[in-house]
């Protein structure tokens, strides 16, 4: 396959497929040749720091060979805007985006990042025509980060002992999987007694608040959130690269699962180089089951709206 045959021939291949080809436009949807070209030269001045890698700006005609494509173009959470409101905006983005992509490459895995990010791998992959599991997105991988390194501090151990998961809308509608969240086999609710605290359910609800606010006070305090997606994109293109088969709350097209069935939502799924292999039937509690459901209808009820 072309994909394989350009993942394989650059020996600094475990992290940086390809080279890194940053493509950027203007908000007027116009080329900016000479931010890319910034943007590269910045990047690559830390390359000696890191693993050889070849950074450059590019276009569309760049895209032909590329295994993995990821899309986070877009505009940005203004403070205060729901990823809902934002959507009307990045569509049309996406959709210029998607028309000259295809005209060169129909081969690719797509990781869509921009918001509101369920809403548009659903567009994504009506609009390329890609089989369902090569058009996923960053889903609730990042909101999953947040969750361990919240539990971790809280309770005082290594957030990668953490084993829970975010799931559903990458958004207001996403909700915690408590009932199987564990430190390394531990149940959660008997770790918390172990360590001394009393009020596990309080405790938790509250860190459940804080994940899902958290975009919301970053960009109050700052403008955007960049470190934590960054490091959650470069894990999921690492899983996709290196054919990892790894469990990640990415969102893809759910057929099925849960009762929910074609809309995109973030639910554990097996990552590889052909993008999402399977989606996992994690048990869910009723409650939480109950929560996911009125997460896909609200994500159904908007998408239905757009038509
Ligand atoms: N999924 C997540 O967890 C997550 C987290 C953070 C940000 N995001 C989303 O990622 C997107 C980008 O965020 P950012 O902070 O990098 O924003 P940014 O404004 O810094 O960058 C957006 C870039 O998109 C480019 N662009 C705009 N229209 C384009 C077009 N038609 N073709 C090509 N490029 C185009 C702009 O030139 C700009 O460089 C936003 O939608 C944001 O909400 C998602």
């Amino acid at each position: 396959m072309r994909r394989n045959r350009r993942w394989l021939c650059r020996r600094d291949l475990r992290l940086y497929p390809c080279g890194v080809r940053p493509v950027f436009r203007s908000r007027s949807g116009g080329h900016e040749p000479k931010k890319a070209e910034g943007e590269a030269a910045d990047i690559n001045h830390g390359v000696s720091f890191a693993k050889p890698c070849f950074v450059r700006a590019g276009g569309y005609a760049d895209l032909t060979e590329c295994g993995l494509i990821i899309i986070a173009a877009g505009a940005n959470q203004k403070p205060g805007e729901t990823r809902i409101e934002l959507l009307s905006r990045n569509r049309v983005i996406l959709s210029s985006i998607l028309d000259q992509l295809t005209a060169v490459n129909r081969d690719a895995v797509l990781l869509i990042v921009s918001n509101p990010v369920d809403v548009l791998t659903c567009m994504a992959q009506q609009l390329s025509g890609l089989p369902a599991g090569h058009v996923l997105g960053s889903g609730t991988v990042l909101d999953t980060a947040r969750l361990k390194y919240l539990v971790g501090q809280r309770l005082g151990v290594d957030s990668r002992n953490v084993h829970a998961f975010i799931i559903g809308e990458h958004g207001d509608s996403e909700l915690a999987v408590w009932s199987s969240a564990n430190i390394s086999g531990v149940d959660l609710d008997d770790y918390c007694r172990i360590t001394g605290i009393t009020d596990s359910t309080n405790l938790l609800h509250h860190i459940y608040e804080n994940v899902r606010d958290a975009a919301y006070s970053i960009i109050e305090s700052k403008g955007a959130t960049y470190y934590g997606i960054g490091m959650a994109v470069r894990r999921i293109a690492e899983a996709i690269v290196r054919d990892e088969h790894s469990v990640l709350p990415v969102t893809s097209l759910i057929q099925g699962h849960y009762g929910v069935d074609g809309i995109c939502l973030g639910l554990p799924s097996i990552v590889g180089r052909n993008g999402v292999e399977a989606v996992l039937d994690i048990p869910l509690s009723p409650a939480e089951l109950a929560q996911l459901q009125d997460s896909a209808s609200k994500m159904k009820a908007l998408i239905e709206q757009l038509h």
